[in-house]
């Protein structure tokens, strides 16, 4: 392969828009540099600010402060993307959270339970909902939505509504991407392990024997890095995923094809 060939196959997103949301931190930002690299225009979409913006400086970018649950300020957000770029390409919906105080059933409240439904399942619902009409105009478009491989995959150390909330992320990814594949639309859900980024770090990276109670059932033995999931959004936001629709699209070091891993 020659140099050339090699720059080309990094460059397959130039001309496309792509917005972004949780652009600020862990996969998001990992993605928006990696979009950005391929060429394309990103919007990047977060509540955090400060991290936002610089996001959106460092990849030359456009940055929206939005909280993903309000539905004027998502509107907003992709409203903005195809007013400054003229486009809407990419709907990278990413945005997430996983509070402490989402843990078991017998634990959980019912605030903690709506708040992860909220901001986990509900802000897809709303994002996809404002990126489908341009997509639509356009005939063109990819959605991809973070969901997690707990979507498929149960724990004991429960995390009821984050775990539900992403369930509920796979199965709507799953509908749209049929409902609108004669469009040029593809839908698919993203499927991480467990990423070493600010939310895992938050929950047990930090604690060696939490980490360890999880690594056991990793056949790779690592977190995955946040470069690896982007390599697959870039992969799930480009032509050469033209036949990959309505997927919960594994990114996990082999956690669910594993019974017992390697010493
Ligand atoms: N880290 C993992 O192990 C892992 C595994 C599987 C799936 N995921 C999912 O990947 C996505 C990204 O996770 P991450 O690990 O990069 O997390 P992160 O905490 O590093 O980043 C999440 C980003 O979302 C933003 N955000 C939170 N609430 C928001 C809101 N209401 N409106 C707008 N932005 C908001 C935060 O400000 C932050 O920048 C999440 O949906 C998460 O559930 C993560």
């Amino acid at each position: 392969m020659t140099t050339t060939d090699s720059e080309n196959i990094c460059r397959r997103l130039v001309g496309r828009t792509a917005v972004i949301t949780g652009a600020a931190s862990g996969i998001g930002l990992a993605t928006a540099r990696r979009l950005a690299s391929e060429g394309a225009r990103v919007v990047c979409g977060d509540i955090d600010e400060n991290a936002g913006n610089a996001a959106a400086e460092e990849v030359g970018g456009t940055f929206v402060r939005v909280d993903v649950t309000d539905p004027e300020q998502v509107e907003a957000l992709f409203k903005t993307a195809f007013d400054t770029y003229g486009s809407v390409d990419i709907a990278f919906n990413n945005a997430g959270i996983s509070p402490p105080d989402d843990d078991s059933i017998l634990t959980t409240g019912l605030e903690a339970w709506k708040r992860v439904q909220d901001v986990n399942l509900t802000s897809v619902y709303l994002c996809c909902k404002a990126a489908l009409p341009y997509m639509r105009r356009q005939r063109r478009g990819s959605i991809i939505n973070t969901a997690s491989f707990v979507a498929i995959l149960g724990a004991a150390t429960s995390q009821i509504s984050y775990t539900a909330s992403k369930g509920g992320v796979l199965a709507m990814s799953r509908e749209l991407g049929v409902q609108f594949a004669r469009e040029g639309i593809r839908v698919n859900a993203l499927c991480p392990g467990p990423v070493n980024t600010p939310l895992l770090q938050e929950l047990f990276a930090k604690d060696p024997e939490r980490a360890a109670r999880r690594l056991v059932h990793i056949p790779v033995g690592r977190f995955a890095d946040a470069t690896e999931i982007a390599a697959a959004v870039a992969f799930l936001a480009s032509d050469d995923s033209s036949f990959v629709n309505a997927t919960d699209f594994l990114v996990d070091g082999g956690i669910s094809g594993a019974y017992v891993t390697p010493v």
